[in-house]
């Protein structure tokens, strides 16, 4: 695996494989196996997988989040060559805001940036926009993938590409939620819950799923605020927000119809971090 840390690295390697798929994975590091499952994905599509490792610091709302967030670059860097990728891009912040932090002009998201993860981190997703922009342009792939974890991410993402043209539209590939036996989602904040605590910090994914097998029963508000309750007395400091939500728009929705996409999503704290969860709903 070649390890590149300046843009001219990336493109003179790639522009050896003209006309191949490129398959890319941008990250912040503190790989686990649902970034591990996005490579074996990409191998599959493409002929030369990319990954990136750079922990952005425009899209994080508060200082000591970016701060406390895991740094494991060797252990990285060991998973993703047993995992075969062929090229680690690993920018340093003058590389990747080489005219500063400042976005010209603010990306047109939409209303997709301004709830759920939106309404508590404001400029998160202004600022995921902005990274992954200027990833691609380094980068340039045919397929860019992205974990369904991030669920509201990825739909950040779609409206990003289908308003922009400097580059050549990547194919946006979504990975499946890993979860450990426990049904809590892999994340790199996980690492910084102790390992005793972490089975029961697979309630979010609980009540999600409780939800999920009333929805049709039941009115979504009392199932969300019973929710909520349970999340509280099994530990959890706070629940920032669970909703139903139409899966493209995120629109909140209390009524369903036959062939709606749904998704529930949340957010809740546990031992002082900030989880975040969401799964499908077929109606
Ligand atoms: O999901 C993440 O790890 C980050 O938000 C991303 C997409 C790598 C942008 O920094």
């Amino acid at each position: 695996m070649l390890i590149a840390r300046a843009e001219k690295e990336i493109t003179d390697f790639l522009a050896g494989f003209c006309g191949k798929r490129i398959g890319f994975v941008p990250t912040m590091g503190a790989l686990h196996e649902g970034h591990l499952s996005l490579i074996e994905q990409s191998r599959a599509q493409c002929d030369i997988t990319v990954c990136s490792i750079f922990i952005n610091p425009t899209q994080f709302t508060n200082a000591s989040d970016l701060e406390k967030y895991p740094v494991t670059t060797q252990e990285d860097i060991e998973k993703l060559q047993a995992a075969h990728c062929d090229l680690l891009f690993l920018p340093s912040t003058e590389v990747i805001y080489p005219n500063g932090f400042a976005i010209k002009e603010p990306y047109l998201l939409g209303t997709l940036e301004n709830v759920l993860e939106g309404a508590f981190r404001p400029g998160h997703f202004q600022g995921v926009a902005q990274v992954v922009d200027r990833l691609l342009q380094i980068v340039r792939p045919t397929c860019l993938l992205m974990g369904e974890k991030d669920w509201q991410q990825t739909r950040v993402i779609n409206k990003m590409l289908l308003g922009h043209t400097t580059y050549p539209t990547p194919t946006l590939v979504i990975g499946p939620t890993i979860r450990a036996a426990s049904g809590l989602a892999k994340s790199s904040r996980n690492l910084r819950i102790p390992a005793e605590l972490l089975p029961d910090a697979a309630a979010l994914y609980h009540s999600l799923q409780q939800i999920n097998s009333r929805i049709h029963e039941e009115n979504p508000k009392d199932l969300i605020e019973a929710a909520k309750h349970q999340l509280l007395a099994a530990g959890f400091e706070k629940v920032e927000y669970i909703a139903v939500v139409e899966a493209d728009t995120l629109e909140e929705k209390e009524n369903f119809y036959e062939g709606d996409r749904l998704r529930i999503l949340g957010a809740a704290w546990y031992f002082g971090i900030r989880l975040i969860d969401n799964i499908s709903v077929t109606i």
